[in-house]
């Protein structure tokens, strides 16, 4: 099975290297190679999703990636993210899975991925107005819908469709298509909860939540949300999934710049992305719990900065394999 893996920038390459020392002992069978993306690729060659990368990513089994982002194109044309979002629209992996557990809170955020106001029209009017449009097919809410609750069928058959159907048109249309596809599903109970509500109830009573069905943007910002109720970004995995195709497997994390080069980014969000690659990419299923556990079980004894401990990013890492060894 061929892996194309893309490190990215900042900590991706750092989280990148810890995924690649697991795999080589959990399943080494594995071919993983790298290609060029993110601000990496556009200093080599000019563009965050070289043709070539995308090539092999088409012609892959599933993408590893890393985190991009770099503030010195902050300002620029050209940025690392236009890849992110280039490469997910071309694999066109619309179903975003970021799942969050801790304790009691077993949830799973089912975001849609290349729609909505990151695809929409963007530009500039001659009076200096700067808009990005927000907008969605009915088809493209019906196949996010349905992957919501076929994965229902397999947790607790809770479904909490996220919207804003008080004030926009797209959610009133989403609400009504989510609640058609919901009839296929009579064993599977829909709620429809407005975003700021859900944003609330997300830290009043996370462990109502079962799946979390919601748009693009939505997504993003209760999956941010989601995570830091559950121990933060530095353990948060997702898997971004088509219907026939490679998926996509990269930390809800982004590129760290602040202690990027130093050692202490926690690899475990990228470690959990890898278990979901074995998992849902590959249909390794047994790799992926040892993975999953191996990874719990290091969290117990090793800690890295952003869990309050003083483990660096090799010890987390050499946790890990030690639990996979046991
Ligand atoms: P970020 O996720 O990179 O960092 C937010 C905070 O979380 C920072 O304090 C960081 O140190 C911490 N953090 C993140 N990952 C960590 C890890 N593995 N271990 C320990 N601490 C960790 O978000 P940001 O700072 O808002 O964005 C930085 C850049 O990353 C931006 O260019 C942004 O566009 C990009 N980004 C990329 C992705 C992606 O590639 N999927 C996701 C989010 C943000
Ligand atoms: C994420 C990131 C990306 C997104 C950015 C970097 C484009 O925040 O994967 O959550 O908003 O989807
Ligand atoms: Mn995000």
């Amino acid at each position: 099975m061929r892996i194309v893996c893309l490190p990215g920038d900042g900590v991706g390459p750092e989280v990148m290297a810890s995924a690649r020392e697991v795999l080589a002992i959990l399943a080494p069978d594995l071919e993983l190679e790298d290609h060029a993306f993110g601000g990496a690729a556009i200093l080599a060659a000019g563009t965050p999703y070289p043709d070539e990368t995308a090539a092999a990513c088409l012609a892959a089994d599933a993408v590893l990636l890393g985190a991009v982002g770099l503030p010195q194109f902050d300002a620029a044309d050209i940025r690392p993210e236009q890849g992110l979002l280039a490469i997910r629209e071309g694999l066109d992996v619309y179903a975003n899975l970021r799942p969050a557990r801790l304790g009691a809170v077993d949830l799973l955020v089912v975001r849609e991925l290349v729609g909505g106001l990151y695809f929409g029209e963007k530009g500039t009017r001659a009076d200096g107005t700067v808009f990005d449009t927000l907008e969605y097919h009915p088809d493209q809410v019906e196949r996010i819908a349905r992957r919501g609750f076929e994965i229902a069928r397999g947790r607790r058959r809770r479904v909490c469709s996220v919207d804003k159907a008080n004030v926009l048109e797209t959610s009133r249309m989403w609400r009504r298509v989510v609640t058609e596809v919901a009839a296929d599903y009579p064993d599977v109970e829909l709620e429809h909860v407005l975003v700021d509500t859900a944003a609330m109830r997300l830290v009043t009573d996370p462990e109502r939540f079962d799946v979390i069905l919601t748009e693009n943007t939505f997504g993003d910002i209760l999956s941010d949300e989601a995570s830091a109720i559950t121990g933060g970004i530095g353990l948060a995995a997702s898997a971004s999934l088509t219907d026939d195709g490679p998926g996509i497997f990269e930390p809800v994390h982004g590129s760290a710049p602040d202690i990027a080069g130093r050692g202490i980014a926690n690899p475990a969000a990228m470690l959990r992305s890898a278990a979901l690659m074995l998992e849902h990419g590959l249909g390794r299923r047994a790799e992926a719990q040892r993975l999953e556990a191996a990874v719990d079980e290091a969290l117990e004894r090793a800690r890295t900065a952003d869990l309050g401990g003083h483990a660096t990013m090799a010890e987390m890492t050499a946790a890990v394999l030690e639990a996979i060894g046991r």
